[in-house]
Order: C-alpha cells, then structure tokens, then sequence
C-alpha cells in the first residue's frame, strides 16, 4: 500500500487537480532531471556517442518492466501515439470489404488513422457504440465489441479504458476472439499503462502503443511502444540514421546500411536520443516501477470509491465498477447543469475535465480523500 505523494510533486498548495488524463504535473525529481538534460547543451563536447544510446536503453528496459515484456528491443520511443498508430496503419495488411472495428469516441489519433486507411484501400471502418442504456452499459458495450469480430476482421484497435470515461475494455476476451479470426489487437495505453497494470505476456497484443505525458509521468512529445511479431520485417514511416545496424559508429554512417537494428527500433523517431525528455521519462517511470502500478490503482480505488458511490444518491450516474477503472472516472449528469456545475467547479479551485456528457475525473497518487470529499461536496450542491 502507498500513502499519498503530493509532497513529491510541485501542485499549487490551493489546487485540487483531479485531471491526470489531461495531463500528469511533474514530478519534482523528473523537473530536476529535465534541467540537468537541458543544461547538458551549454558544452555539447561533454555529450558523447554513446549518450545517443544509453539512457534511451535504459528507458526502454524500464518500460519493459512496467509492461512485463523479456526483450526491451520490442520497445520504440515515438513522439506521440499518432506516430506509433502511423507505423501501424503503414504496416498492416487490409483489403476491400475487410474490417478494423473501433470503439465510438476514440481519441482522434486512434480514429483518423484507420478511417484513412480504409478509404485508401475499401475497407470497412466498423465504429461500436454504447448501448443508450445506463443500465449494465458497460458489460454490454463489451458484449457488442465481441459479436462484431468476424472472420472479415483485420484488427481491433482500442484503448484499455475509454478515454472519456474510463469503461473498461475486456482486453483478454477479446484478444481471445481477435485469436480466433486471425486479427491482430492493438492497444491506445496512453489513458491506462501506469495506473491501470497492464501484462503484455497475458494480453499479448500486436501493439501496445502510449503517450508519456499522463499516467506515465514523463513530459509531453515522447512516448513509448510496443509492437509484436507482426511488425518484425515491416516499414518504418521514416528513414533516420540511428535504426540503421551499427548507427554506433559514427565515423561509418555513410557507409549506408540495408539492415535495421534488431526488433522493433526501426520504428523509433528520428533524434529519439533527446536529451531532455529520455532521462525524464525514465526517471519517472522508475519512480512508477518502485511504487508498483497495482499499488497505485488500489490507491486511487481507496482515496475514491466510498465518497463517489455517494453521488448515485445525488443525481449522478457512474459506471458500475466491474467496468470501470479506479483512475478515471466518468460522472455522468444526468439532469444537472453543465455550465452551473463547471462555474462551480472553477469557483472552487477544482480541476478536472468534460468529455461528452460526463465529468472526467481522474485522481493519481497526489491526490488525497479530501480531494474526492470536496468535489462530491461541491458537486452535491
Ligand atoms: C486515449 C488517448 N490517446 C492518445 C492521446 C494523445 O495522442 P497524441 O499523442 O497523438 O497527441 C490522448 C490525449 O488525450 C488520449 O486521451
């Protein structure tokens, strides 16, 4: 069990910020590491060949621990989650009539790129809404996803939670039926991998792609990715020197070199080794491993569960919690006033967001009951 870490982090002491899906705030230790990286440029005759590659190495190890996966190689840093999506759409097999399902409201950069995709080539974009229902909605979404995977299936590509609010996906029932037809499953973790535990040995997904900036504490423009054997001989979306076999060399860049470095490196972002933004990342998600992730979930669950069940009383609606997580929250309101609720909310120095027709509230380990207790007060008002 952890205890709250707000004191590690540099909140304004008036804030209860309750919006870590919008974006983490930073660590004091990874502010100070950002700097250090920054400050490394006043003499670039201290930044050696072998800085290109240490510390994204490490990076990589690190993010391999956190997603239980044996061979850090599989491991891209990418500038975003459009960019790990781009090498996905740029390397997968699809054809006329074929399908990629999607859930409804997905965050634009896991959208555009199939909705594009199967304009170029006349396959079928297969979006799955929600039932209308509050009632068991999130049970039946599932259920939904699971019928539509058929035989002309291609790929699923779908976050571990929605990004709005928070309904879990059933990752392994449906990388059991994405099995069966032969489809490949690929995962948006941006809103879930670092909060929520996430095992690539037991979901075993094609492609589990995530955002730094939120649950994984690191700051904004990098990002990690996992891609699986599916992607093992494919085409990167660019051409930078440092995928190349033997980039170590410096002296023999251009002795230009068919070959890419093994795994899925060829799919990293060209001056991946950013001298800011790789030790940052990996300080943070150091501090993530050592606190544990499942420890960082039961938290949120603790500081949360007993004061929102409150709000059903209320006037409120949230998801059952067998379908949701415990980091990020739709509050669904009903009959209330949006606008009211989010002068109010603004009134009382309380930040979290709207997405659709819910509150998103999503507490990390900064948080304290106190913050909940407070946003249930207002929100009762
Ligand atoms: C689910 C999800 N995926 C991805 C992103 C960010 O995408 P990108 O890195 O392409 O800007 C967000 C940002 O809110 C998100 O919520």
């Amino acid at each position: 069990m952890i205890n709250c870490k707000r004191s590690r982090f540099t909140l304004p002491p008036r804030l209860t910020y309750l919006n870590c899906a919008y974006m983490s705030p930073l660590l004091k230790k990874v502010e100070k590491t950002g700097i250090r990286g920054l400050r490394k440029k006043r003499d670039p005759s201290g930044i050696l060949p072998a800085d290109f590659y240490t510390d994204s190495r490490l990076l990589r190890e690190e993010f391999a621990k956190l997603i239980n996966i044996s061979d850090p190689k599989r491991v891209a840093i990418i500038p975003s989650v459009s960019y790990g999506m781009a090498t996905v759409s740029h390397n997968l097999k699809i054809g006329r009539g074929e399908k990629i399902i999607v859930a409804s409201d997905q965050f634009p950069s896991n959208y555009y790129p199939w909705h594009n995709l199967c304009e170029e080539t006349g396959a079928v974009l297969t979006i799955i809404e929600p039932p209308s229902t509050l009632s068991g909605r999130g049970k039946i979404w599932n259920e939904r996803i699971l019928d539509a995977i058929d035989s002309k299936t291609r790929m699923v590509a779908i976050g571990n939670v929605h990004w709005t609010d928070g309904t879990l996906f059933m990752l392994e029932a449906i990388r059991i039926r994405t099995r069966e037809v032969g489809a490949l499953l690929v995962i948006d973790g941006t809103q879930s991998v670092g909060a929520l535990p996430f095992d690539v040995e037991k979901i075993q997904p094609d492609a589990l792609i995530c955002a730094g900036y939120k649950w994984l504490l690191g700051p904004y423009s990098i990002g990690l990715a996992y891609y699986g054997e599916y992607f093992d001989q494919g085409r990167p979306i660019e051409q930078n020197w440092i995928n190349r076999l033997n980039s170590e060399d410096f002296e023999q860049l251009v002795n230009y070199q068919p070959l890419y470095q093994e795994g899925s490196l060829r799919y990293a972002v060209g001056e991946q080794s950013n001298f800011i933004h790789v030790p940052m990342l990996l300080k943070a998600i150091q501090q993530l491993n050592r606190w544990g992730v499942e420890n960082i979930q039961s938290y949120c669950q603790i500081i949360c569960e007993k004061t929102l069940a409150s709000l059903q009383q209320k006037g409120y609606w949230v998801e059952d919690n067998r379908y949701r997580s415990s980091h990020l929250i739709g509050i669904r309101l009903l009959d209330h006033n949006p606008q009211k609720i989010k002068a109010s909310l603004q009134k009382n120095n309380i930040c979290v967001s709207f997405r659709g027709d819910a509150i998103r509230v999503s507490p990390n380990v900064y948080n304290h009951e106190k913050d909940i207790v407070k946003l249930v007060k207002v929100l009762s008002q």
